[in-house]
């Protein structure tokens, strides 16, 4: 499904980062180690590698992967693309100094799981930075997922990533205008979390 969205050369989301993480992104700590989690066509971690960081990326659509390789060739910056599924990953077992999820929109099943793996892999200190579309967001029409499923509030967030402290934690309706995929007014979730 992925692989058929991306498969023209433009960037369906852009090629610039995604604005809540362009606003937060630096308060992880300076030079860490960062894992970004379905990241797509590559234009977050692109970003955070130009300030500086240390940059994982998984995604499981090959030509996601291809075009983000593209993308950080042509800024000129070094990512770590890897090709594969969040449901089987081993790069959980590490250890990060940040953790990205941008629109990453996983069955409640899986994203519970993947959450908590994301929590234990967090150095002290390590911030988990997510954006993602609420349920209120399916009469928008402006981008995301259509099951109820896939999509999170802030409140089941909380209580999926335990062991986090919350400098943000809420549900806001904004413009995103991040390429022709999300293009509107929108109702997301944002969370900047540190591990204690
Ligand atoms: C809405 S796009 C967001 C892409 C990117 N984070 C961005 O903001 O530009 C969702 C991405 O999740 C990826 N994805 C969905 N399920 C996945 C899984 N189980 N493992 C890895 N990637 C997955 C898709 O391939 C797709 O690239």
């Amino acid at each position: 499904m992925w692989d058929e969205r991306y498969k023209d050369e433009k960037y369906m989301y852009g090629t610039e980062p995604n604005d809540f993480l362009k606003e937060q992104g630096q308060r992880i700590p300076k030079g860490g180690h960062v894992l970004c989690i379905a990241d797509g066509e590559g234009r977050n971690s692109t970003w955070l590698a130009e300030m500086g960081y240390h940059v994982t990326a998984i995604d499981s659509s090959q030509r996601g992967v291809e075009k983000a390789k593209r993308l950080a060739q042509d800024k000129n910056v070094i990512v770590q693309h890897i090709c594969g599924d969040l449901s089987d990953t081993p790069l959980f077992e590490q250890k990060w100094d940040g953790i990205v999820s941008i629109f990453c929109h996983l069955p409640s099943a899986l994203r519970e799981r993947i959450h908590r793996q994301a929590v234990d892999s967090l150095n002290p200190k390590g911030v988990f930075l997510l954006e993602a579309y609420t349920p209120n967001q399916i009469p928008y029409g402006t981008g995301g997922p259509k099951d109820p499923d896939l999509l999170l509030k802030a409140q089941k967030a909380k209580s999926e990533l335990l062991g986090l402290e919350f400098e943000i934690l809420r549900e806001v309706e904004r413009e995103i205008h991040e390429g022709d995929g999300h293009n509107g007014l929108s109702h997301v979730t944002q969370i900047l979390g540190v591990k204690s």
